[in-house]
């Protein structure tokens, strides 16, 4: 089953596209991360799924629901842990929790158990009583998480959770939420944190200026960057050596360091090696350095004109 469908969506604030015709599928079960620089539509297609905007065209459904016609059917799915605190100030936060449930139709007395249940999941149990204002920024955090939990959504949808959260706390939810994605939560993810969506999400879309770029595997992904040798010679050389080899690119030399760019670390290595012991060389050490996410990310998000056509076209 398909948890998201967006069909062409457009999303006109004033002179701003947010939305530039996007269009996505995320199955049910996933954890799909939504990657871009700031401004690129991440939120404002959030908004758009959970019924706080509206699309100026294009249509977009959760669960088969359309998010406009179907809106309630579409929302009681959702959990939506949002980027901004838009939370009720003045009531104890078990309260607030407790509303929330309320609101998507659950007993009350249900509502008071499933909100003691999702502060403990959290760990902030023990300031239920507490208002949202008095709580830290990373309980705030773990607050909203909570709020999203409380109705037992199947698709949850977390924009930047971990903002301002210590490299501890952060740890934690990322396991909390794996956690409820093994159990069959889906989950949608918008994050800064590239090394975030790489350790969690099976599949990422970036986005720029309101548009899909390309949604693929963070494997797949870095596979597409470039590979670095780091060779280690024996005696330095007096020039760089050259290599007139498939899938190998400049090599840069530093005293006895040599570092030799390659398509791909692991298939291109021994061609190197072998190059270079035949020009008289001895290598004496070898590093495969692989080409992170956040480069090719930096690369496909670049907005100057000389970015390569090839990723952003
Ligand atoms: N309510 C609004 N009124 C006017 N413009 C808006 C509104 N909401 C968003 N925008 C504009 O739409 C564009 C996309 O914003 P959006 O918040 O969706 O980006 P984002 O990808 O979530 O960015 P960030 O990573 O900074 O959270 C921006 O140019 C923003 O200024
Ligand atoms: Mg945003």
């Amino acid at each position: 089953m398909t948890a998201i469908r967006a069909d062409d969506l457009v999303k006109e604030y004033g002179d701003v596209r947010a939305l530039d015709g996007l269009s996505l599928e995320i199955d049910e079960g996933e954890f799909f991360g939504l990657l871009g620089p700031n401004g690129a539509g991440k939120t404002t297609f959030i908004n758009i799924l959970v019924g706080l905007a509206r699309s100026t065209t294009g249509s977009a459904e959760v669960f088969g629901h359309d998010v406009e016609d179907d809106y309630q059917q579409a929302r009681d799915r959702i959990g939506l842990a949002p980027q901004e605190f838009n939370v009720d100030r003045f009531f104890p936060i078990h309260e607030v929790l407790e509303h929330k449930a309320g609101y998507h139709g659950i007993e009350s007395e249900e509502a008071e158990r499933r909100a003691a249940e999702a502060l403990k999941t959290v760990g902030i149990y023990d300031k239920r009583d507490t208002r949202f204002d008095w709580l830290s920024g990373g309980m705030k955090r773990r607050f909203l998480l909570a709020r999203a939990l409380v109705t037992d959504p199947d698709l949850l949808i977390l924009d930047e959770p971990t903002a301002g959260v210590d490299v501890e706390l952060r740890r934690e939810l990322w396991e909390l939420v794996q956690r409820l994605n093994d159990d069959g939560t889906t989950v949608l993810l918008t994050t800064h944190y590239i090394e975030e969506a790489e350790q969690l999400c099976d599949t990422v879309a970036i986005m720029d200026t309101g548009r899909k770029i390309e949604v693929a595997s963070p494997d797949d992904l870095r596979g597409r960057g470039e590979d670095t040798l780091l060779v280690t010679l024996a005696d330095a050389p007096a020039r760089p050596p050259t290599f007139d080899l498939d899938g190998v690119g400049r090599a840069t030399l530093d005293g006895t360091e040599l570092s030799v760019t390659v398509d791909d670390a692991g298939s291109r290595a021994a061609a190197v090696i072998r190059t270079l012991d035949r020009s008289g060389h001895e290598v004496v050490n070898l590093e495969l350095r692989r080409a992170s996410l956040e480069e090719v990310f930096v690369g496909m998000t670049r907005t100057d004109t000389d970015a390569s056509g090839e990723v952003t076209g």
